[in-house]
């Protein structure tokens, strides 16, 4: 691929645009060994060699990472006061990363982080049904009448029932543990689906979204790249 000097350095997080052609003018940037002080000279990202001040520049169109996302983080970009999901992913390249949906802020699990704005759409395309699975401690006793409601779908207040959903019980207790998996992603909606039959997650973790699932091995907080798999797979 071929991209202008200026947006490939921006695009790797080498500075804003301007800020990146400032350091071009000023003959802070090499291609190939050779100052270039034009930002528009074009840089083929398969040979071309990019060093800027001192430092080389290698380029990444697309990155893709699995983070267990902790509680207490948020799914955003930037914020000026909280943490973010993207903060998180220390060897980032890319500056344009994004969280491919939204977990709540006390929620833990898998989120994938990417700057693949095709897959993200597919992903999240209501018409897709991707399954999410989700993993719940709920204050309560969780009943197969419960199981039955979210089979049919459960009225979250909106203007149609949920989809089906399919709820599993691990343990049913005072509080209860259960998987359920969902092929919709409305605001809030595993709670909502349980506040619809009179109980509360007080835990929620994702396992997995389409054929992403979350590594075990990585602990809240933790990350990796997707392998060539992972990605194929939900290409
Ligand atoms: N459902 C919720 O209620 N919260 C989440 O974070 C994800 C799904």
């Amino acid at each position: 691929m071929k991209l202008r000097l200026d947006k490939y350095l921006a695009d790797m997080g080498a500075g804003t645009r301007s800020e990146v052609k400032r350091a071009v003018g000023k003959g802070l940037v090499l291609v190939n060994g050779q100052v270039v002080k034009k930002p528009e000279v074009k840089i083929d990202t398969e040979s071309d060699c990019v060093i800027c001040q001192g430092q080389e520049i290698g380029y990444t169109e697309y990155e893709y990472y699995m983070l267990n996302k902790p509680a207490g983080v948020i799914s955003a970009t930037e914020d000026s006061r909280e943490k973010t999901v993207i903060d998180l992913i220390e060897s980032r390249k890319r500056k344009d990363l994004f969280p491919v949906g939204r977990l709540d802020k006390d929620t833990e699990g898998l989120l994938l982080i990417t700057n693949d704005g095709a897959l993200a759409h597919r992903l999240l395309s209501p018409k897709k049904h991707v399954d999410k699975v989700y993993y719940a401690k709920v204050q309560g006793v969780v009943t197969q009448e419960d199981v039955q409601a979210f089979a049919k779908g459960v009225d979250i207040g909106e203007e149609r029932l949920t989809r089906p959903g399919n709820l599993e019980i691990l343990a049913s207790n005072a509080i209860s543990e259960i998987r359920l998996t969902i092929h919709e992603g409305k605001f809030h909606q595993v709670k909502r689906m349980f506040e619809a039959v009179g109980k509360q997650v007080i835990y929620l973790k994702r396992l997995s979204m389409g054929t992403l699932k979350l590594d075990e091995e990585l602990g809240p907080g933790e990350y990796r790249p997707l392998t060539e798999k992972e990605v194929e797979q939900l290409c």
